[in-house]
């Protein structure tokens, strides 16, 4: 499995890495959804709903152990909206998630449950909603992998992008070079074609992208043409 180091050179090399939601996927056809993406995707993202910090319900472990036994090899991007998140990390770390990230605001001991992330030997990552700023992740940074900022309020697919967020990437982004940390910055919602570009200018290293994707009769063009608009700037 990718550490945080070889991901930083994926990065580097194709210019923005691409984590399609499963969320936006016909369930009774995710297999086949997943192979439309003819190895285009980066990452699968999977989204894990309690009901409860987000008002939907989607999946649960059962999905990612199922995803990790289908496809051994692929990099399981795993955001649980799920309160207490503590009370849950132990049932999805076992299910085998290449990153599990979880929210700031659902989590009463950030600190110790990212290091739980990692003493399972899987990549932590930590996430904020539109109405939270970034800087009280300041204390967790350097210990983070991946830090993904909300461009919806979460709950659903096929939400408009917040342009608003965007800053929080700038600030990520200017903070994590001036200290040399050396977590990935991710957005999630409302991500597609049309914005991917200004949102890589802004610093953002991974995107999410749900209903862009898996709602289009090409999802796997539909990846390459948001890698070409990154490249282009
Ligand atoms: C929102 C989810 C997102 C969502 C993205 O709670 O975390 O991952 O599925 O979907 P789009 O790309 O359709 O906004
Ligand atoms: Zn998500």
């Amino acid at each position: 499995m990718a550490g945080p180091l070889q991901l930083k050179e994926l990065k580097k090399e194709r210019g923005i890495l691409i984590s399609p939601s499963l969320l936006s996927a016909d369930v009774l056809n995710m297999e086949r959804h997943i192979g439309e993406l003819k190895g285009e995707a980066d990452w699968l993202h999977v989204d894990i709903m309690d009901g409860h910090f987000v008002p939907n319900l989607s999946y649960g472990p059962a999905l990612v152990k199922a995803l990790r036994k289908r496809y051994p090899q692929a990099f399981l991007d795993v955001h649980i909206m799920v309160e207490p998140a503590e009370d849950f990390l132990d049932m999805f770390l076992s299910a085998g998630p290449s990153l599990l990230t979880v929210h700031l605001e659902a989590a009463k001991h950030i600190h110790r449950a990212l290091q739980r992330i990692k003493d399972a030997g899987v990549l932590a990552g930590v996430s904020i909603n539109p109405g939270t700023a970034a800087e009280p992740l300041t204390p967790v940074l350097h210990m983070a992998d991946l830090v993904l900022v909300m461009s919806v309020n979460p709950g659903y697919g096929g939400q408009s992008f917040i342009e608003e967020t965007l800053d929080k990437v700038r600030w990520l982004f200017r903070v994590r070079g001036e200290h040399g940390w050396g977590y990935l910055i991710e957005m999630d919602g409302g991500v597609g074609p049309k914005n991917v570009a200004r949102i890589a200018e802004a610093g953002c290293d991974v995107v999410v992208a749900g209903s862009a994707v898996f709602g289009q009769p090409e999802p796997s063009e539909v990846i390459k043409e948001m890698r070409r608009s990154v490249q282009r700037g």
